[in-house]
C-alpha cells in the first residue's frame, strides 16, 4: 500500500517549510526528499498554497461513548476528527460506565478499533477510592483526575486523596484544575442567577490557581510526572513561569486563546465551559505564555453537548463545547494573522504532544515515522458552516469565522482518512502506543 506527496510545501522537523516530497508505504513515511515520489504508485501532486503538516494529536477530548451517545460516539467523533486533521486523539474517562478499570478500558479499545478512522487512546479515571487498577491497567495515556468541576465518583477535590494519589505508581497524571470547595462557596453568591456570564465570576481565576498551585506541589513533592490541563488563567500562566519543572507540562485549548468574557453576550450557554472563558487580558498572556514553552501544547476538550441541552437555563445548561474540527484552521489562521508561526503550530499540536505523552513514531515528517499527516489549503479563507459539521451534536462556538488552513486531505497510518470533504468509511485506527523510552533517544 503506497502513497505519496509531489512537490508539497512540507513542515520539516527543524522547523522549516521547505518544497519535498513525500514518499509513503506500509504505514510509514520511506522518503522526504526533492523528487523522491516521482513515478511512486500513489503520490498525488500538491497544489500551490497547500502545506503538508504532521496529523494534530489531541490530547483532550470527551468523545461520549459509551452511555452518552445521544450528543457524539467515536465514530461521529473520529469522522470530524479527520476532517479536522486530527489523527490521533486521547480521551477521557466521563463515560456512562467511567473509564476506571482495566474493564472498561478495553470496552472503549474495543469499541475504538471497531469504529474510529483515526488512532486512539484513552485516559484512566482517578477515583478518592485510588482502585488498583488505576496503576495497572492499559494501553493508557496516564490517569485523570477532576480536582473540581465534576460531580460524582470522579470528583477527587480532597487534598489528602490527592497526595495519596501522587505518592502512588508512577504514570502521568492530567487533572483539570479548579478548587471545588471554592467553586461551590461561590456559587451560593449567585444563587439565583440565570446570566451564563456568572460562570466565570463563579469559577473564577482564583479558583484555578488554588488547584494548579496544588498539583504543582504535590508533582514536586513526589516527582511525578503532571499535566495541566486547559489552563485558562494569566494567573496560573504567570505562577507557572517561575514554578514549572521538567516533571511538569500544560496545555491551552483554542477557545481560551480565542474566546473571552465578551463571547457570552453572543453565544450565551453556548460559552459555559469548565473551566470557563476568561478576559481579554488572560487570552494575552496566555497566548504569550504559549509562545514562550511556558504551555506545551494545545487540546480542544472537545466536550459536546447537544442544543437542546445547551438551551436550558444556566446553571441548569451543560458546560463544554465542540473543537475537533475546528482546532487547525482556528490556530493557522491565527498563525497567518501574525500570533505565531505555522512551525509553532505543528510543534504544539503534533511533535510536542507526542513527546509528553510518550507516543513513539508519531508527529514529524520524516523517513521511518509513522504516516499521519495533515494536508492543509492556505489559499482560501471559508467560514465555520454548521450545516458541514460532522461532530453529533451539529453546532461550534465558531459558526461564521472565515478561517484558512482547512484540512484537504488527511492521512491516517498511510491511508486516505479524509479528502474532497469525504470520510473514509472504513475503521482505519489503531491503538496508540505509549513507550517511555523512545523520545528520550530522539
Ligand atoms: O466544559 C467542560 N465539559 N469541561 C470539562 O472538563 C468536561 C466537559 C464535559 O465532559 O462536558
Amino acid at each position: 500500500m503506497t502513497l505519496g506527496f509531489k512537490n508539497g510545501t512540507v513542515l520539516l522537523p527543524d522547523g522549516a517549510l521547505a518544497k519535498r516530497d513525500v514518499a509513503i508505504a506500509n504505514g510509514q513515511i520511506v522518503a522526504v526528499g526533492e523528487g523522491v515520489a516521482a513515478g511512486w504508485p500513489g503520490a498525488i501532486e500538491v497544489p500551490e498554497g497547500w502545506v503538508v503538516l504532521p496529523g494534530v494529536i489531541d490530547p483532550q477530548v470527551h468523545f461520549r461513548e459509551p452511555g452518552l451517545e445521544h450528543k457524539e460516539d467515536l465514530t461521529s467523533a473520529a469522522r470530524a476528527c479527520a476532517k479536522g486533521g486530527v489523527t490521533a486523539f486521547l480521551e477521557m474517562p466521563n463515560t456512562r460506565p467511567l473509564t476506571t478499570t482495566q474493564a472498561t478500558l478495553d470496552d472503549k479499545l474495543a469499541r475504538a478499533a471497531r469504529s474510529c478512522v483515526v488512532n486512539y487512546g484513552f485516559f484512566i479515571g482517578s477515583t478518592p477510592d485510588l482502585l488498583p487498577d488505576l496503576d495497572t491497567a492499559g494501553p493508557t495515556c496516564g490517569i485523570k483526575a477532576f480536582m473540581g468541576s465534576m460531580h460524582g465518583p470522579l470528583l477527587m477535590s480532597d487534598p489528602a486523596v490527592l497526595d495519596r494519589l501522587f505518592a502512588r505508581g508512577d504514570r502521568l497524571i492530567a487533572v483539570h484544575a479548579e478548587d471545588q470547595a471554592r467553586i461551590e462557596a461561590r456559587r451560593q453568591l449567585y444563587a439565583g442567577c440565570s446570566d451564563p456570564a456568572v460562570h466565570s465570576l463563579i469559577q473564577d481565576n482564583q479558583a484555578a490557581l488554588m488547584a494548579t498551585q496544588l498539583a504543582v506541589g504535590l508533582a514536586q513533592k513526589y516527582q511525578r510526572r503532571l499535566h495541566i490541563l486547559h489552563l485558562s488563567t494569566a494567573d496560573e500562566a504567570l505562577w507557572l513561569r517561575t514554578h514549572k519543572t521538567p516533571n511538569i507540562s500544560c496545555e491551552v485549548t483554542p477557545q481560551h486563546l480565542l474566546l473571552d468574557i465578551t463571547a457570552y453576550e453572543t453565544l450565551g450557554t453556548l460559552a459555559q465551559m469548565n473551566p470557563p472563558l476568561r478576559t481579554p487580558g488572560d487570552r494575552r498572556v496566555l497566548w504569550q505564555a504559549l509562545r514562550d514553552g511556558v504551555i506545551d501544547c494545545i487540546a480542544t476538550d472537545h466536550a459536546p453537548h447537544t442544543l437542546t441541552e445547551k438551551a436550558q437555563t444556566y446553571p441548569q445548561s451543560p458546560s463544554g463545547m465542540p473543537g475537533v474540527e475546528t482546532e487547525l484552521p482556528l490556530m493557522l489562521t491565527a498563525a497567518q494573522a501574525g500570533e505565531c508561526t505555522i512551525a509553532q503550530v505543528g510543534r504544539w499540536m503534533s511533535e510536542n504532544v507526542a513527546r509528553l505523552y510518550q507516543i513513539p513514531n508519531k508527529g514529524r515528517i520524516a523517513p521511518g515515522w509513522d504516516a499521519d499527516l495533515v494536508v492543509v489549503n492556505l489559499q482560501a479563507y471559508r467560514p465555520v458552516v454548521r450545516s458541514e459539521l460532522l461532530t453529533k451534536c451539529a453546532w461550534s462556538p465558531f459558526e461564521g469565522w472565515k478561517l484558512t488552513g482547512w484540512p484537504e486531505i488527511t492521512v491516517v497510518n498511510g491511508q486516505i482518512a479524509y479528502r474532497d470533504r469525504q470520510v473514509h468509511p472504513e475503521p482505519l485506527g489503531q491503538p496508540l502506543r505509549f513507550d517511555p523510552n523512545f523520545w528520550a533517544t530522539v
